[in-house]
């Protein structure tokens, strides 16, 4: 593949491999080692966030998120995400209720859930999708009129901020994936940010196990601790952040440039991006005509070697392992139309301005 939807961005093999140098050296593969207490620290100082804590994958970091606060019952959340949003919330028997999106900015539209659905929820799953900051204190404001817990499904929002502050310091919890697929990636792994300590020391029992400090188990609890091979790669990658962040963010002015004439003729419109935030650079979605248009596309697109993906497909309150609850035409429509166009730290400028023409010309010869 010329372009693949995306690519892992890795540390030198050297770098990596005097980190496993010092866990071979150790012999302590797992359980709170030192790769892992070392990432956990550093990730937190970068991010500038107190009580985070690494977890084995961002489908875990949601399912402890909602165990530590004692989610019950029904939660509000988006149709427009990824599957394990949803899936993490019925895997902990919490059923979803839909709220549509803004069609704009593509995260959930709080002020569309209406009083009965807001009194009947115990907690509110928002996600900033493609890395674009929710409507945070409208979002707020609903939460402490109807006591409302508030998640933050933040898999995407990575370097993601409003008015320069991360917006992971938003909700009782938000929730990071570090997926190789993602911005910044430990191969496998995910953390979760506590708002409150008390919820992060409930939370770092349960990831093991639910043991206390006596090995004794406490709590009903499960195995989610992130192994020092993944806290390796995520602290050799740490380093690299500034350039990552300020490379993706080039790509995304540069795919916006080249597609601009296409968007100003109304042959595409892209994400709405958060008034006091800056892009992340983590996603490249376009929305196209229609569905039909988009399979057509994204066809001709794989012919010449340029992989498309279709995040997010198909809307999360039209499958029945879902429950199918609440209306969400607007998230619908999305999903039948938005496609991701290649996004990785080493794509090339070059590359966004051939990945650019042959979109235009799929989309125009497209019927
Ligand atoms: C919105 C969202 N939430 C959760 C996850 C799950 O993360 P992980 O793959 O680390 O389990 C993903 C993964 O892509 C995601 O996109």
């Amino acid at each position: 593949m010329k372009y693949p939807i995306v690519k892992p961005f890795l540390p030198s093999i050297d770098a990596y491999k005097a980190q496993i140098d010092g866990i071979f050296e150790r012999c302590w593969l797992t359980n709170n080692g030192q790769c892992l207490q070392e990432f956990e620290r550093q990730l937190a100082d970068y991010l500038g966030v107190n009580n985070l804590l690494l977890v084995a994958n961002g489908t875990l970091a949601l399912q402890i998120a909602f165990a530590a606060l004692n989610i019950k019952g029904k939660a509000l959340t988006t149709p427009f995400t990824f599957a394990a949003t949803a899936s993490a919330l019925k895997f902990a028997c919490i059923e979803p209720e839909f709220i549509d999106i803004d069609p704009d900015t593509y995260n959930i539209d709080i002020e569309q859930a209406t009083s009965k659905q807001l009194s009947e929820a115990s907690a509110l799953v928002g996600v900033h999708v493609f890395g674009n900051p929710c409507e945070v204190e409208a979002i707020d404001r609903k939460a402490k009129e109807y006591d409302l817990k508030v998640i933050y499904d933040a898999a995407h929002a990575f370097a993601s901020d409003i008015n320069g502050k991360t917006v992971l310091e938003h909700g009782d919890v938000a929730t990071l994936s570090l997926h190789a697929t993602k911005l910044f990636h430990s191969v496998e792994g995910g953390a979760i940010i506590f708002k409150h300590k008390a919820d992060y020391l409930k939370a770092k029992q349960l990831i093991n196990f639910g043991f206390n400090s006596d090995f004794y188990p406490e709590l009903v609890g499960i195995n989610a601790k992130m192994s020092e091979m993944h806290a390796a790669m995520g602290l050799c990658l740490l380093e690299h952040l500034p350039y990552i962040t300020q490379k993706r963010r080039t790509l995304v002015a540069h795919y916006q440039e080249c597609l601009s004439l296409p968007f100003e003729q109304g042959l595409l419109s892209f994400q709405k991006w958060h008034a006091e935030g800056n892009n992340n650079g983590a996603y490249m979605p376009v929305v196209l005509k229609n569905e039909q248009q988009l399979l057509q596309v994204q066809a001709k697109l794989l012919e010449q070697g340029i992989q498309t993906r279709r995040y997010f497909y198909p809307s999360l309150s039209t499958v029945p392992a879902y429950g199918m609850q609440g209306s969400t035409p607007h998230g619908n429509e999305l999903s039948l139309r938005i496609l991701c166009l290649p996004m990785f730290t080493d794509l090339t400028l070059d590359g966004v301005e051939q990945i650019c023409s042959s979109l235009i010309s799929a989309i125009q010869t497209s019927c």
